[in-house]
């Protein structure tokens, strides 16, 4: 899971790691107090979006006092970067910057160790410079007995070119910033910029964390962190019953099993539906081997739950589960959902014993329910029924 800034930076300060002072602000009033509460001075508004770019993007912006904090939050709460709308502002004390430093930590999968990077040139664009100026990032393999110890971070710090003097005070950032890798069971904690102020202190101004989802059992802070992610309350719900969901922008529903086949799915309701008034699908449901009874009325309540979806196509391909059990869970799901079914199904059976499946569907009779033989005729018929809606 991808922690926010305002969360990267607050697991920062448990461990040491130097950060400015921040609040989270949900409207401009808040950022207004928030800046307040910081002193009255100069502030910068951030939006906090699990994206990077932010500042190229327009989200990163300097008020010199509260009024102005509150317009520049104004501004950038609701703002779209790249897909990811601004549900909340960081507004941090303004830094004297003098220098802006680059420092990440992450897993080197391929080569089965941690990896960590360092420039004296951070900012913006670390990219950009990887790719043209690939000298000017250091890259040192951390061991996982020993991690970043006073001898990896000097390491560090002697190739990244610092001074001995700054590289002094870097060194014991970076082993807090390790320390926080570690204990919160991150795959990757990224500094950019680390700087160095008017006044000679380094500083995490920026900070991006990845938690490995794996350690939940371990690591309370991981359902902590995620609950305070505003989610789609459809995701939500989703995750609550084990689905693996993901909200879209159309208007057709789509249930299927296995990822792959949910994917080709959604290629192929979205070529459908350029004959049928553009519909696109409505989200990504996959539920997976299972397809019970159960599993399948869970996933068609959460998709009905979403008030653009005009049809639902279900793609299901029997194999381990054959086609008249999954025939029996849409069945029995309708059944148990009852008049909150009321939207048009497009079912598409295929694989193991799907004879006997197509005859459970067509005894039931349900009249919301429409049986087709192939995918791509599914995809049409349920592109045209969301677009008649
Ligand atoms: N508290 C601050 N005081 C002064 N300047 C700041 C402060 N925070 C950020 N900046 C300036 O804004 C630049 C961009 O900020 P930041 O790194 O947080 O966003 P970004 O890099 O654009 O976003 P992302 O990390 O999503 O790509 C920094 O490099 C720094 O120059
Ligand atoms: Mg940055």
């Amino acid at each position: 899971m991808d922690l926010f800034e305002y969360q990267a930076r607050d697991l920062f300060e448990e461990y040491g790691v130097p950060v400015l002072r921040a609040e989270v602000a949900q409207t401009p009033e808040e950022a207004r107090a928030a800046a307040e509460k910081l002193g009255g001075g100069t502030v910068v508004v951030k939006s906090q979006v699990k994206v990077g770019g932010r500042g190229k993007a327009g989200g990163v912006k300097l008020a010199k006092n509260p009024d102005e904090a509150a317009a520049r939050a104004e501004e950038i709460l609701g703002l779209d970067i790249k897909g990811h709308i601004t549900k909340r502002v960081m507004v941090a004390e303004g830094a004297d910057i003098a220098e802006e430093y680059y420092f990440s930590v992450l897993l080197d999968r391929a080569n089965r160790t941690y990896l960590a990077m360092c420039s004296k040139e951070g900012g913006m664009d670390i990219e950009t410079l990887a790719a043209e100026r690939p000298e000017a990032l250091a890259k040192v393999e951390v061991s996982p007995l020993t991690g970043i110890d006073d001898a990896t971070a000097q390491k560090i710090v002697d190739e990244a070119g610092f001074d001995a003097e700054t590289g002094a005070k870097i060194v014991p950032v970076l082993k807090s910033l390790w320390k926080v890798y570690k204990d919160e069971d991150a795959s990757l904690v990224e500094v950019n910029p680390l700087v160095k102020t008017g006044d000679g202190k380094i500083v995490a101004l920026d900070g991006k964390m990845t938690l490995d989802d794996n350690a939940e059992f371990r690591n309370e802070n991981l359902a902590k962190l995620e609950d305070e992610d505003a989610e789609d309350p459809l995701e939500r719900k989703a995750k609550g019953m084990g689905l693996n969901y993901v909200k879209l922008d159309g208007e057709v529903g789509i249930i299927g099993n296995g990822a792959g086949l949910v994917m080709s799915t959604l290629d192929v309701v979205a070529y459908a539906g350029e004959n049928h008034g553009n519909v696109k699908p409505a989200n990504f449901l996959d539920i997976g081997g299972g397809a019970s009874a159960e599993v399948m009325a869970n996933g068609l309540d959460v998709i009905l739950g979403d008030e653009q979806v005009k049809s639902v196509f279900v793609n299901v391909f029997g194999g381990i589960t054959a086609c008249d059990a999954v025939a029996s869970g849409i069945v029995k799901a309708l059944e148990i959902l009852g008049d909150s079914a009321t939207k048009p199904l497009v079912v598409r059976l295929d694989g193991n014993n799907v004879e006997e499946g197509r005859r459970i569907l067509e005894e039931a009779n349900n009249p919301l329910v429409t049986v087709v033989d192939t995918m791509d005729g599914g995809a049409d018929k349920a592109a045209e029924l969301a677009n008649n809606a």
